[in-house]
């Protein structure tokens, strides 16, 4: 079987790993893949949201699965072209991805099918927008409805720092025509879980839990980036939890979808606020989450080309996935500067030293240049550990960052802090 995996970060190496142990797997193709993508895959020159470039290269190439990391391309319809195409794809149609793409269509949907989630208002009037966090108090979140690439969301503590997000996104329109829209959202405290599950658009199977860390310092300071590391299993994880989450927002939601003629196909991502109310949804994706996914697939003992057959023919049901009892971790190492700029092709030294059969160096932003690993992105690797608990995993991944060395290199020293 020939597989193309679509995108080029943390995400798709970890995909690209896991699909390539299937052993139906002869082929594997990576669009546009990064410098540690290449050495499993074939890496071809096609970014991810050049959809008609893709269909061109899977029809030309016979590829029998394609798999879509990034969110943009699913918001473009790539299911749709690859499917009007007579091409196997894994991925939702842009109609179901909506419930990533507008923040706004994504709460109204929770709110018609009772999905727990913060209470809100979606607005296209800056002065109404105004008057409702004048009315309702702050703290309060402001969130651009459209793809902003983690910078669409606004935790104000003040009334003059919410006003001046909602500024921001629609007068002076910060992020483009994703804030012309927004949605003002009540302020929930608890503890954060990134819930990712299966689903075929009728049965939904949660993956194991993970949590992420997404501000770029230790303690949770500084700004908000594309995440820092993540670990699985987060420690607030019981079976109660999962089956109560499967039950009020996962299934929920997968069936809302389905209402609204928007059936729902592949990975639903749900980001999720543990209140003393209960789980509460701060948003959904439409994918696999960044970083969660390196840490959650190197738990996943099911073939994954089996599983992704099994949604695509309607089978899910009958197909069981299982995880190993295992914990896991990923340590980001980042480009020093990010999520602001910084430099790019700088060295990577140390990756041949790593041999831990335990531990896997996902690459993200990374390029070959003159047959060296250089960096190319913010986020440059994850590196990413098993041990019998997240306190093992920790410092198996921790082991390893310290081999590794690029100049600026910048990582948090207290990944998976919360689950000691
Ligand atoms: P989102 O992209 O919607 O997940 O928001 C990004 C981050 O903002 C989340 O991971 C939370 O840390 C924070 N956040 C979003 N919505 C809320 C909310 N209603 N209350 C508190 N924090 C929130
Ligand atoms: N780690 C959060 C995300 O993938 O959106």
């Amino acid at each position: 079987m020939k597989i193309l995996v679509v995108g080029g970060g943390g995400r798709e190496h970890a995909l690209v790993w896991k699909l390539a142990q299937s052993p139906k797997v002869t082929n594997i193709y990576c669009a546009p893949g990064n410098g540690g993508i290449c050495q499993t895959a074939k890496c071809v020159p096609i970014a991810a949201e050049n959809i008609e470039g893709l269909v061109r290269f899977a029809l030309e190439q016979k590829i029998d699965l394609t798999v879509v990391g990034p969110e943009a391309p699913l918001v473009l319809g790539i299911a749709e072209l690859f499917q009007a195409h007579g091409l196997r794809i894994f991925a939702p149609t842009g109609r179901a991805a909506a419930i990533e793409g507008s923040k706004g269509l994504a709460k109204d949907l929770m709110y018609k099918y009772h999905i727990p989630t913060a209470r809100y208002g979606v607005f296209e009037e800056p002065e109404m927008a105004k008057l409702y966090i004048r009315d309702n108090g702050v703290p309060c979140v402001v969130k651009a409805d459209g793809l902003a690439a983690g910078k669409g969301v606004i935790v104000a503590m003040t009334m003059e720092e919410a006003c001046r997000a909602v500024d921001s996104f629609m007068n002076e329109l910060s992020l483009g025509v994703a804030g012309s829209k927004v949605v003002i959202e009540e302020f929930l405290v608890g503890e954060e879980v990134s819930v990712m599950a299966f689903t075929d658009g009728k049965t939904v199977k949660p993956m194991v839990w993970a949590q992420d860390h997404k501000r770029v310092y230790d303690g949770d300071q500084g700004p908000n980036t594309g995440g820092m590391g993540a670990y699985s299993p987060p420690k607030m994880y019981t079976p109660e939890l999962d089956k109560q989450i499967t039950e009020t927002i996962l299934q929920p939601v997968i069936e809302g979808l389905t209402w609204e003629n928007r059936f729902y196909q592949g990975v639903i991502y749900a980001g999720l606020m543990l209140t003393a109310g209960g789980p509460k949804v701060l948003e959904f994706n439409a994918r696999f989450g960044d970083p969660e996914t390196q840490a959650v697939l190197m738990r996943l003992e099911t073939d994954l080309v089996d599983i992704i057959e099994a949604i695509l023919e309607g089978r899910l049901a009958e197909t069981s996935v299982t995880w190993r009892d295992e914990a896991a971790a990923c340590v980001v190492l980042a480009s020093g500067g990010y999520p602001g700029s910084y430099r790019k092709g700088l060295s990577i030294t140390g990756l041949e030293s790593i041999q831990d059969p335990d531990v896997q160096i996902f690459h993200a932003g990374t390029a070959i240049k003159d047959g060296q690993v250089v960096t190319s992105g913010g986020r440059v690797l994850g590196v990413t550990a098993l041990g019998a608990d997240v306190r093992e995993a920790l410092s198996k991944a921790y082991r390893a960052v310290e081999k590794i060395n690029f100049p600026d290199m910048h990582y948090r020293k207290d990944i998976g802090y919360r689950a000691l």
